[in-house]
């Protein structure tokens, strides 16, 4: 009697165990997606985690998680099919990860791609705000830095916080990084880098340092960085390729932003990390780069922009970016002579 008691007792836990497993593998599609204070599943509709209830979701809102979920998938073929085994990097190369363990992000900052906004935007959410108006947000100090971190500390965080970063289409950043950091105001920056590819280029016209000494052409900054892929200049951060700023085959972003969709981008991704009502996006005004874009590149040679790209393909690839895009007017009557692969997408 007692026996068969205990079978039954045996015979339900083991068959609710089955229950459970069957609900879990059952529930793995719809695995969340968005850690943060909403769960977006797969479909479009929305949940909120404090009351459990179902948001009603507007079109505009639907429209913005599908794009994210597209971008994600596209993403995750990309470095399924490309890229074995990722790991992490040394921390050292870690650098533009922004880390708040108060409000759970990690923040990939690219420059060139709306970084100032979304950073005062970040640094608004903190009590201290007003103190921190005083510095430029790029202030180092300002920030916690993955590269701060061992790798415990850093894989407990990626598990644990929302992940987000926003890119743009590659042409177009390399044409906005030149323009800001070899003609623009911030030329400070870059009166090494411009001496020394002036001094690559046209040693006669070498000239004593200062900010409006050794003017260096788009071509020549283009051509120095085809030439000299591994130098300091090549890879320094506002030019440098996205998957060794940001690692997006290894870290799982929660949120892409394209800046070309920069204001709905901005407001979904505002209402996914939940601090819609506490800040706001400003306007962006467009950037001046576009309204030359075309006029700067078609100086450039042919040959030279398909060999830029080349250099820049896995950011067009992983991104989704078409390659030549936006340049492809100006290439039309371009015929490639290397065996052409799959650009498209
Ligand atoms: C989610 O639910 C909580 C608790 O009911 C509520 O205070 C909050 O406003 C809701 N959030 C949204 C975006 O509806
Ligand atoms: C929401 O549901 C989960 C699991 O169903 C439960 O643990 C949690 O307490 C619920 N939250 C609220 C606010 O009812
Ligand atoms: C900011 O201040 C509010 C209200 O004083 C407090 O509830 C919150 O925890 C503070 N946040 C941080 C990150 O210190
Ligand atoms: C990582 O850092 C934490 C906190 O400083 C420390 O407790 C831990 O031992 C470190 N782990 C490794 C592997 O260095
Ligand atoms: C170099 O560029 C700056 C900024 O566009 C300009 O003001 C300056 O006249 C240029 N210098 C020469 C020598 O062309
Ligand atoms: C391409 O070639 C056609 C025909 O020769 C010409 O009409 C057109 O202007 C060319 N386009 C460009 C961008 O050079």
């Amino acid at each position: 009697m007692t026996e068969w008691k205990y079978c039954r007792f045996i015979m339900v836990i083991g068959s609710l165990t089955v229950l459970f497993l069957v609900g879990r593998l059952l529930e793995l599609p719809l695995k969340k997606t968005i850690i943060g204070p909403f769960v977006i599943h797969p479909g479009g509709t929305t949940k909120n985690k404090t009351s459990n209830t179902t948001l009603a979701v507007n079109d505009a809102f639907t429209r913005a998680a599908k794009t994210q979920a597209a971008r994600k998938r596209h993403l995750t073929h990309y470095c399924r099919t490309h890229s074995k085994n990722p790991e992490l990097p040394d921390k050292q190369r870690l650098g533009q990860l922004l880390v708040d363990d108060d409000e759970n992000y990690i923040f990939c900052s690219v420059p060139k791609v709306a970084s100032t906004t979304i950073k005062g935007i970040l640094l608004s959410l903190r009590n201290d705000s007003d103190k921190i108006e005083k510095f430029s947000v790029h202030t180092p100090s300002l920030w916690q830095h993955m590269s701060q971190f061992n790798i415990t500390e850093n894989s407990k965080r990626l598990m644990t916080h929302f992940k987000f970063l926003f890119v743009r289409e590659p042409f177009h950043r390399l044409l906005s990084a030149y323009k800001d950091k070899f003609w623009g105001s911030n030329r400070i920056y870059t009166n090494g880098f411009r001496r020394i590819i002036v001094q690559e280029f046209r040693p006669q016209d070498i000239e004593t340092i200062s900010t409006t000494a050794n003017n260096v052409t788009f071509n020549e900054f283009l051509r120095y960085i085809l030439t000299y892929p591994d130098s300091f200049i090549s890879r320094d951060d506002h030019w440098k390729q996205y998957g060794n700023l940001c690692f997006p085959c290894v870290i799982q972003f929660d949120f892409i932003g394209h800046y070309e969709k920069l204001d709905d981008d901005a407001t979904y991704l505002l209402k996914l990390a939940g601090i819609d009502d506490r800040v706001v996006f400003p306007p962006i005004h467009s950037s001046r780069a576009d309204d030359d874009f075309l006029k700067f590149y078609s100086q450039v040679p042919h040959q030279l922009i398909f060999r830029i790209g080349e250099i820049f393909k896995k950011d067009f690839e992983m991104f989704g970016y078409s390659f030549p895009g936006p340049l492809k007017e100006l290439l039309t009557n371009y015929t490639v002579n290397t065996n052409s692969d799959s650009r498209e997408t």
